[in-house]
């Protein structure tokens, strides 16, 4: 019998670290690698976050919090529901865990049961299939490709749905592929949700503030009131406060959920950094005008990389609305051969002879689950997205 559980055998590592491992292996053997693959901001955490963390560990804020969250922070997130989102939500209808990876992975362990299905619309971010596989649930994998704009159609949702979902899993915009959903396109899938009463709604609204363009971005539970029973709210500090190293994410949704995930904080790693919460409550009640500095910034890089992209034989790359990826098409270039002799016959073998040949590191489409596409990150400066662009038209122009 194997000493490692079962469970365990039923997750793989993420296939993001991954690629991230093969270019540092490259770099430290000599070879000029350019990353697209960061899953954070470059830019630094604002200082008056910085302040309010050194300010925490002089008062002394250095010991235990209640599980899921500072009373203050709480409060604060409550504010943050209301002025954002039009959202009315009680301190003890709030948690507040290590990331927003925490906040869903608890949610997910506190409520599955073997056999429940969750919808995931694919492509989707790596760790929602394997927190459900921990969580003893199936991941139910629903297309929403390109010609959808990478959304999901409420015809798609609808056919998903059986008597054993629990859980759909909603993200916008989305990660890996920028894709936001209007008011309208979530009231659609909405209405289908309102029809079955026993399917609930994981929002994962992670890059709220990252939207570009007169995008307006909404969420389930403000589009659709009658949801707000059945749907979890998750958000957090990481994306737009660039903050992915203090860890601190946090979720509302009915009192009786929240209170079986501060059961399974408590039992594993009871609260967050205390100083990093304190950090996270100056975050959303502190000025907020940095924000479209950094959108601005964040768009114009967008609006380049699409374009480059565009410019690259074989390659589609549609204008997404937010967060800081871009998920191109490689379709024109299947079945090809690289100048390194490489068949590209997937997006997995176009992703590695794209680094080997071309030191660029790009994640490919199929650790989404949706292929033959790859996902750029603009997170990186403009020199470096330039020349990585230069070397993938070089590479797909050379494809024969
Ligand atoms: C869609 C999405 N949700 C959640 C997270 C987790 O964020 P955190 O760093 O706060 O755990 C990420 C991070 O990459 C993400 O892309």
């Amino acid at each position: 019998m194997s000493f490692l559980s079962a469970t365990l055998a039923r997750v793989k590592p993420s296939p993001t670290i991954a690629v991230t491992t093969k270019a540092k292996e490259l770099r430290a053997a000599g070879k000029d690698v350019i990353g697209l693959g960061a899953g954070e901001p470059d830019f630094d955490t604002p200082d008056n976050v910085k302040a309010a963390a050194k300010a925490a560990i002089d008062r002394g804020e250095t010991k235990y919090t209640a599980v899921d969250g500072l009373p203050e922070l709480k409060q604060a997130i409550c504010d943050k529901f209301k002025r954002d989102n039009g959202l009315d939500y009680t301190p003890a209808q709030v948690s507040v865990g290590a990331g927003g990876k925490q906040i869903l992975y608890n949610a997910l362990m506190a409520t599955l049961n073997p056999g429940d299905e969750v919808i995931i619309p694919a492509p989707y971010w790596v760790s929602y299939p394997d927190m459900v596989l921990l969580a003893g649930g199936e991941p139910v994998f629903v297309a929403a490709g390109i010609e959808t704009g990478f959304k999901l159609t409420p015809e798609a949702l609808e056919a998903a749905i059986t008597p054993k979902t629990k859980w759909f899993i909603f993200n916008s915009p989305s990660n890996p592929t920028g894709a936001g959903y209007s008011r309208d396109e979530l009231k659609a899938l909405t209405d289908v949700l309102m029809r079955h009463p026993h399917v609930w709604v994981m929002s994962d609204d992670m890059y709220e503030h990252l939207v570009y363009g007169d995008f307006e971005f909404t969420t389930p539970a403000q589009v659709e009131p009658g949801l707000y029973d059945r749907t979890l709210t998750c958000n957090g500090v990481s994306k737009a406060y660039a903050m992915t190293g203090w860890r601190i994410g946090y979720a509302a949704g009915p009192e009786e959920l929240i209170g079986a995930m501060r059961k399974i904080q408590s039992q594993s790693t009871s609260n967050p950094s205390s100083i990093a919460q304190w950090a996270a409550l100056e975050a959303l009640t502190g000025p907020q005008d940095f924000i479209p500095v950094n959108n601005a910034t964040f768009q114009r890089r967008r609006d380049m990389v699409v374009d480059l992209l565009n410019a690259a034989e074989g390659i589609t790359c549609p204008v997404p609305e937010g967060a800081f990826y871009v998920y191109p098409s490689i379709a024109g270039c299947i079945g090809k051969t690289s100048h390194g002799g490489v068949k590209i016959e997937d997006d997995e073998a176009f992703a590695t002879a794209l680094l080997e040949e071309m030191g660029v590191a790009v994640v490919f489409g199929a650790a989404f689950g949706l292929s033959p596409n790859f996902r750029v990150s603009y997170a990186t400066s403009d020199e470096n997205l330039k020349e990585a662009c230069r070397r993938i038209q070089e590479f797909c122009a050379a494809l024969t």
